[in-house]
Formats: C-alpha cells, sequence, structure tokens
C-alpha cells in the first residue's frame, strides 16, 4: 500500500528531527530544512525538499515543487520550522524582525496556502503549525518571536473555518500546538541561570523531550483525533 505523504518543516534537528523518527514508519516523508546538508537522518525512503524560508523566491519554488511532485499523496503538513531571535525589541534589528515573521508566520502561511489547494481537490488533509506557549503567556525579549506564534493559532482556527465554509463533508482539519520548554537546540542555546527561572514555573518539574512532542503530532495527525480541529493543543508540563 502506498503510504500517504507527510511534510515536515524544520526535519534536520529538534522537534522536526524527532517528529521524522515517529512518523517514518507510517508516512512517507518530505524532509525540509534550509539547505540539504543540514538533513542527515531518515533520508532514504523519503524525500528532500529544502528552502530557506526568509527567501521568498526559494519559498515560491518550494510551494510549485510541493504541489507538482508530492501533491498527489500529500496528506498532511506540519510547519515546524522556526527561529527565535531573542532581545529586547529596542534594541532588535529590523532584518531579525522581518526573519522572524517570514520564516515563522508568513512560510506557513503561504505553504499552508498551497497544501489547502491540494487538500481541497481530495477533501482530506491535516494542517498542523507548531506554536508556542508564549503566544500565550507573553515573554519578556521573545515580544516578536510570541507575535508570530500567537498570529500561527488565530490563522490554525480561521482556516479551520474557512474549510468548512468552502468544502462540503470535507476530512481537512487545521491544528495548531504550543510546546512548553523542550530540550532541543533551540533552547540549548539559552543561558542556564535563564533555564533555571524557567524550570521553577513547570509543574511538572522537568523540561519536555522531542519525543513527547512528536507523539502528539502523530496523534494529532493520525484517524484517532478526527474530531480535533481548529485547536491549539499545549504541550508544556503545566507551564503558563
Ligand atoms: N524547543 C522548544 O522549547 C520550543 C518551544 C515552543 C515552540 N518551539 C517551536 O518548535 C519549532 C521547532 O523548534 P526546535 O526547538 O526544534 O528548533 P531547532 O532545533 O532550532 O530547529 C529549527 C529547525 O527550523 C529550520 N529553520 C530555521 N530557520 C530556517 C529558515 N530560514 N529556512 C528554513 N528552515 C529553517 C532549521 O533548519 P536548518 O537546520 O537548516 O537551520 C531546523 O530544522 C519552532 O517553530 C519553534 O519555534 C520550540
Amino acid at each position: 500500500m502506498v503510504k500517504p505523504k507527510v511534510l515536515i518543516t524544520g526535519a534536520s534537528k529538534g522537534l522536526g528531527l524527532a517528529m521524522a523518527k515517529k512518523l517514518s514508519k507510517d508516512y512517507t516523508l518530505i524532509l525540509h530544512a534550509s539547505k540539504d546538508e543540514s538533513i542527515r537522518e531518515f533520508r532514504e525512503g523519503n524525500y528532500l525538499l529544502t528552502a530557506d524560508l526568509a527567501n521568498p523566491e526559494e519559498l515560491k519554488e518550494f510551494c510549485k515543487k510541493l504541489k507538482t511532485e508530492h501533491g498527489e499523496d500529500l496528506y498532511g503538513v506540519i510547519n515546524n520550522a522556526g527561529i527565535a531571535l531573542d532581545k529586547p525589541l529596542l534594541f532588535q534589528p529590523e532584518k531579525d524582525i522581518e526573519k522572524m515573521m517570514a520564516v515563522n508566520l508568513k512560510a506557513p502561511i503561504i505553504i499552508s496556502k498551497t497544501a489547502m489547494k491540494i487538500f481541497g481537490l481530495k477533501n482530506k488533509g491535516v494542517i498542523i503549525n507548531v506554536s508556542s506557549c508564549v503566544a500565550e503567556t507573553g515573554n519578556a525579549f521573545q515580544s516578536v518571536y510570541a507575535a508570530t506564534k500567537a498570529g500561527l493559532i488565530a490563522f490554525s482556527k480561521s482556516l479551520a473555518k474557512e474549510a468548512a465554509a468552502l468544502y462540503q463533508d470535507h476530512q481537512i482539519r487545521v491544528l495548531s500546538i504550543s510546546p512548553g520548554f523542550i530540550q532541543t537546540p533551540m533552547t540549548d542555546a539559552i543561558p542556564e541561570s535563564e533555564k533555571e527561572k524557567y524550570l521553577r514555573m513547570i509543574p511538572a518539574q522537568r523540561f519536555g523531550k522531542a519525543d513527547e512532542i512528536a507523539e502528539t503530532i502523530a496523534f494529532l495527525l493520525s484517524d484517532k483525533a478526527p474530531y480535533i480541529n481548529g485547536s491549539n493543543i499545549d504541550i508544556n508540563g503545566g507551564l503558563f
């Protein structure tokens, strides 16, 4: 049987890599990162489709290839790639603001647009956007990052409603997840003193593991979750 295809953006490391590991049994993966060399695992039997999501031309080409090369079997899109360029807003260069907006918010929107065209033809498909707990709590020195992530939640809820407005008897779902503090290369970069501060705020008394996010993604993607739609799922050990 042909395995349905799932695109994972940012699949080279961290959460995206854990998702690739978890999903590789049941799906054919379209693995994305900023460049081919970034992707070192799960290449065999899967596809590579890379692009710098901050570059509009590369994003356009990426979406074109997603539709023409993978449209037929595409079942799922996980918009996971993201960047956090933490700084007080007062000192945040405009180019950093633009980059976070482009990678964290604009790219998932444009990729979702392509996915909706594909899913609309077969009335089936799932989009999961990776937001963040800071979208709901706010966080000092992450105001722009948090804004992009909050945008993803509103976008997902609206697009879920839009699918219902456009398609009859459809099985198209759009969701977001909001991880808390999960151990990945992104959070490894945070100073130890900051990490201790976060740890004191987490009722589970530990940081999350990338596998725990991947487990939730696998469930949300599957036909075990047909009634979870438009939702934002918090996976944060109680951090609020
Ligand atoms: N870790 C956490 O605690 C946490 C919490 C909440 C939300 N999140 C969100 O979860 C997602 C994954 O986070 P992570 O911790 O796994 O991050 P990570 O380890 O830093 O990995 C980021 C991924 O995004 C890709 N990426 C970054 N900039 C890109 C660009 N300009 N174009 C294309 N790809 C780009 C990277 O590809 P390259 O390897 O090619 O650079 C990499 O695959 C992000 O959206 C993040 O905001 C993470």
